[in-house]
C-alpha cells in the first residue's frame, strides 16, 4: 500500500536510542532506562477490592457507561478537596478535568495554545514526553538553563516571556535530572510570569514523593492566575489505570473540553470509579504515599552509596529530594550515548542525557532510574557501569 501520510505523519522519526533500549527489554538486563514507578509500590490489594466493589454494585452501569467528558464528578470533587488541603489553595471542581494520563493533557495543551513557529520555553534538559506532545505543532523551543536548584528564572530574556505562548516545568523531581526547583525560584518564576504575562505550564507528576514531606508551594498557588497544574495518579496508584488531571481557569477548560471530546470523548469511566472508590475511603492516600516515599527513598539512597562507592571521581551526580531518577555528569569528551552500546553489550542500560535537550546541547549526562531495579542489582550494575566509564576516563 502507498500510505498518503500527511506532512506531520511523514517527519515522524523513530528514536535511535528507542530502537536501541529494546534490547533492555530482555530479562537479563539490569536496566536503570526506563521511568516506570515500582510495582512494589502498587496497592494491589485496595485496586482488587475497589475493582470488585465497583463491579459487584449499582456502580457497575456508570462505569461501564459513556460519561461526562470533564471526567467522573465525584472524583473531581475529591480531587478538588485534596488539592485544597494539600496546597492550601481553593480549587473549584469546574477549574478540573480529567485526563488519561497527564501525557493526554500535554498533547491537549499542545492543540490548545501551539500554532507552527511558537515560541515555547522550557526548562533544558527536559521530559521527552513533553517534546513529542509540543513538536507536532512545529514550535520554537527557548531552552532554560537549570542548575542544582532547578530553571534559572533570571536567565529568561523578558521579551522572550512576553512573546512565548508558555513555560513548561516541572519544580518537583524532575524527570530526567530528580531536581526540586528552589523556593526562592519559584518566587521568581511566578513574579516574572505575572509580570509578562507568561503561561506557566506545571507538570507535578513527582509531587507527592518527596522523601521527607516537605512540600515547597507550587506554581499554581504562587501565580494562579498564570498557571495550568497538572497532576497524576500513576506515581502514586498505577499507572495502567491511565488517569491524571488538569487544574485551570474555566475558560482555559473550556478551549480544552471539545478538544478532549475530539481525542476519546472521555477517560474511561470504569479507572476513575475504580481510583475514586480507592481514595475516598479512610484518606487512603495518607497512609499509602508515606509507604511508596520511604520504598523509593531508600533505593535512592542505596543507588547514591553505590554510585559513591564504584565511581570514578570525574563523574558527578546530584542527590535528589524526592522522584525517581538520579542525573550522572561525565567528563565532557565521554559521549554517554556511545557509552550505552557498550553498557547494553554488557546488560546494563540507563537514558542518556541527549534526548533530553531541545537542542541536543550536551550528550555528557545520563540520567538513572532507580525504582524498579532490586538493591543487590542496582550495585551490580552501577559497578558494571563505573568499570565501563573508568575505560574512558584520561
Ligand atoms: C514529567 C512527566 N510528565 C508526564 C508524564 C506522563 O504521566 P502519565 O502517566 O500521567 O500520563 C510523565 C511520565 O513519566 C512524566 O515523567
Amino acid at each position: 500500500m502507498l500510505w498518503k501520510f500527511s506532512h506531520r505523519a511523514q517527519s515522524l522519526k523513530s528514536s535511535t536510542i528507542r530502537e536501541i533500549l529494546k534490547v533492555t527489554e530482555q530479562a537479563n538486563v539490569i536496566s536503570f532506562a526506563g521511568g516506570l514507578p515500582s510495582p512494589d509500590a502498587f496497592p494491589l490489594t485496595e485496586i482488587r477490592a475497589a475493582a470488585n466493589a465497583v463491579l459487584e454494585s449499582n456502580d457497575i452501569y456508570g462505569a461501564l457507561q459513556y460519561g461526562p467528558s470533564e471526567g467522573y464528578k465525584p472524583l473531581r470533587l475529591w480531587i478538588a478537596n485534596y488539592l485544597s488541603q494539600r496546597d492550601n489553595v481553593t480549587v473549584s471542581v469546574d477549574e478540573i478535568l480529567i485526563v488519561t494520563g497527564s501525557q493526554q493533557a500535554l498533547d491537549l495543551i499542545g492543540k490548545t495554545l501551539l500554532d507552527s513557529n511558537d515560541k515555547v520555553l522550557v526548562e533544558t534538559p527536559t521530559f521527552i514526553g513533553a517534546l513529542q506532545s509540543f513538536n507536532q505543532y512545529n514550535p520554537q523551543y527557548v531552552a532554560v538553563a537549570s542548575d542544582e536548584d532547578g530553571l534559572i528564572p533570571d536567565s529568561i530574556d523578558d521579551e522572550v516571556a512576553r512573546t512565548a505562548k508558555f513555560l513548561y516545568s516541572i519544580p518537583n523531581f524532575q524527570n530526567p535530572t530528580g531536581r526540586r526547583l528552589s523556593l526562592s525560584r519559584r518566587q521568581a518564576l511566578a513574579a516574572k510570569a505575572k509580570q509578562n504575562n507568561l503561561v506557566l505550564i506545571e507538570d507535578d507528576p513527582y509531587g507527592d514523593l518527596d522523601y521527607q514531606g516537605q512540600r515547597l508551594p507550587a506554581l499554581y498557588t504562587l501565580a494562579p492566575e498564570n498557571t495550568v497544574y497538572l497532576g497524576s495518579f500513576s506515581k502514586i496508584l498505577a499507572p495502567g489505570l491511565r488517569l491524571g488531571y488538569i487544574v485551570a481557569n474555566r475558560q482555559f477548560i473550556s478551549k480544552l473540553l471539545p478538544l478532549k471530546q475530539a481525542s476519546d470523548l472521555h477517560t474511561p469511566s470504569l479507572t476513575q470509579y475504580i481510583a475514586y472508590q480507592i481514595v475516598s475511603k479512610n484518606n487512603f492516600l495518607s497512609d499509602h504515599i508515606p509507604k511508596i516515599r520511604q520504598i523509593y527513598g531508600s533505593r535512592c539512597q542505596f543507588m547514591l552509596q553505590s554510585l559513591a562507592k564504584y565511581m570514578p571521581q570525574e563523574v558527578s551526580w546530584n542527590q535528589p529530594e524526592g522522584g525517581m531518577f538520579i542525573w550522572v555528569e561525565l567528563p565532557e569528551y565521554i559521549n554517554a550515548t556511545e557509552l550505552l552500546k557498550e553498557a547494553i553489550s554488557q546488560k546494563v542500560a540507563f537514558a542518556p542525557g541527549e534526548t533530553f535537550y531541545v537542542h541536543s546541547e550536551k550528550n555528557n549526562c545520563l540520567r538513572l532510574a532507580f525504582v524498579t531495579v532490586p538493591e543487590e542489582k542496582i550495585d551490580t550494575g552501577i559497578k558494571i557501569l563505573a568499570d565501563i566509564i573508568k575505560h574512558h576516563i584520561h
